[in-house]
């Protein structure tokens, strides 16, 4: 079956699996092969073979996972890049001006408020935040002809909040902004954002695309061929690309990605349900709650409710660190979306950048990662941990 056909008629797990790659013709070579090299020998002057010329600007490993993420979203080109925050800065540098504005998540994951705060912002790119879900809120905060982008994580981290992804693409357009999805917790088997109107999608492809946590990469994912002229123009000229291992890496995990989404979304289920009522909690935020104020919404664009599970502990801040502290099983640590439990500690630790902001999370508030361990083992170690 060819790539196109792959991309048109497949099912998720079989484009996982197969585009962005064909056997090499020469070997037969099932898994594409980390090419290793800088440059390419050109047949005379201008000669390309297949394009390739410098591996800043194509490099076929990184062709290859390009190829599945644009399969996987649905999109028709992708971009790899050295991290998810690499992506976002070229993103931004590609579509937005000094002048411009951006409506950013009013608790958007702390690197990208860092990142328009600290960086983009010092090179006169505005910013503002508003709620993902309060699409009157976004429609607000949007400056008729200045707001270049509105910005949407869902569910966001780490409080989990859902946008609406479809009304917030209408909400953008019709103040001629474009809107853009981080699609990191979610990940392209649960939720499509091209499809329901989003103009880009970006990831940290760190956490559930690579999956194994040995790998840092970020990708962008666009339908519109010309802003795909433009983002090719900007990879290339900023050159924060993905070398080829880390695609490699990236692309071995996305095979897998179906069944460890499902394992993670089982297992996540059974620590909301464990978590639930629980003495030492006073609230577990899963947007697979029915009382999840943005359960109907998940419900609506995403196939299941993912991997990731926040709570706040009763006890307040010391009770949390506690917790953290205790588990054995959940790794302390940052990122989220390996095979393995990660818990974390947002305030201290991913969110520590966006203290004394209107992005500030509370200090009792524990963010969990629920890997694909054997859930008894998980819940035991929580068991373990809130009993203190
Ligand atoms: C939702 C989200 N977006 C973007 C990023 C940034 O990605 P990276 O760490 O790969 O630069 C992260 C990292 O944690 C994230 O959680």
């Amino acid at each position: 079956m060819s790539e196109q056909q792959h991309r048109n008629k497949s099912g998720f797990e079989t484009r996982a699996i197969h585009a962005g790659y064909e056997p090499d013709p020469m070997t037969g070579s099932v898994i594409p092969p980390i090419y290793a090299t800088s440059t390419y020998k050109q047949d005379g002057v201008g000669g390309l073979r297949g394009g390739y010329e410098y591996s800043r600007s194509a490099n076929p490993t990184r062709t290859a996972l390009e190829g599945n993420l644009a399969a996987l979203e649905e999109g028709e080109r992708a971009f790899a890049f050295a991290s998810g925050l690499a992506a976002e800065h070229t993103l931004v540098r590609a579509l937005c001006q000094p002048g411009d504005h951006v409506v950013l998540p009013d608790d958007a994951y702390g690197g990208t408020f860092r990142l328009f705060d600290k960086v983009e912002q010092a090179w006169g790119l505005e910013h503002s935040a508003a709620p993902v879900s309060d699409v009157e809120a976004v429609r607000d905060a949007i400056r008729p002809g200045q707001t270049r982008l509105v910005w949407l994580e869902t569910p966001t981290n780490p409080v989990l909040n859902i946008g609406d992804i479809e009304a917030l693409a209408a909400v953008a357009h019709d103040a001629g902004a474009l809107l853009v999805v981080d699609n990191t917790f979610a990940s392209p088997y649960l939720q499509q954002p091209l499809i329901l109107g989003a103009d880009v999608v970006v990831h940290s492809t760190t956490k559930y695309a690579g999956g194994h946590s040995d790998v840092v990469g970020g990708a962008l994912v666009v339908r519109d061929l010309e802003l795909a002229e433009r983002l090719t123009f900007h990879q290339n000229a900023i050159g924060a690309v993905a070398g080829p291992f880390d695609a490699w890496l990236v692309l071995r995990g996305l095979k897998t990605l179906g069944v460890r989404m499902d394992r993670h979304c089982d297992n996540a289920e059974q620590v909301v349900d464990f978590l639930t009522g629980h003495p030492a909690i006073s609230q577990v935020i899963y947007p697979g709650l029915e009382e999840h104020p943005g359960h109907e919404v998940a419900s609506r664009q995403m196939k299941r409710y993912g991997g990731m599970v926040s709570f706040r502990a009763a006890g307040g801040e010391a009770a949390a660190l506690g917790v953290c502290e205790r588990t054995e099983v959940f790794t302390l640590g940052e990122s989220l979306g390996g095979v393995e439990s990660l818990i974390e500690h947002p305030a201290r630790m991913t969110h520590a950048s966006v203290a004394g902001t209107a992005l500030e999370v509370t200090a009792d508030l524990v963010r969990l990662s629920v890997g694909i361990e054997t859930v008894e083992d998980l819940l035991a170690d929580l068991d373990h941990a809130l009993a203190g």
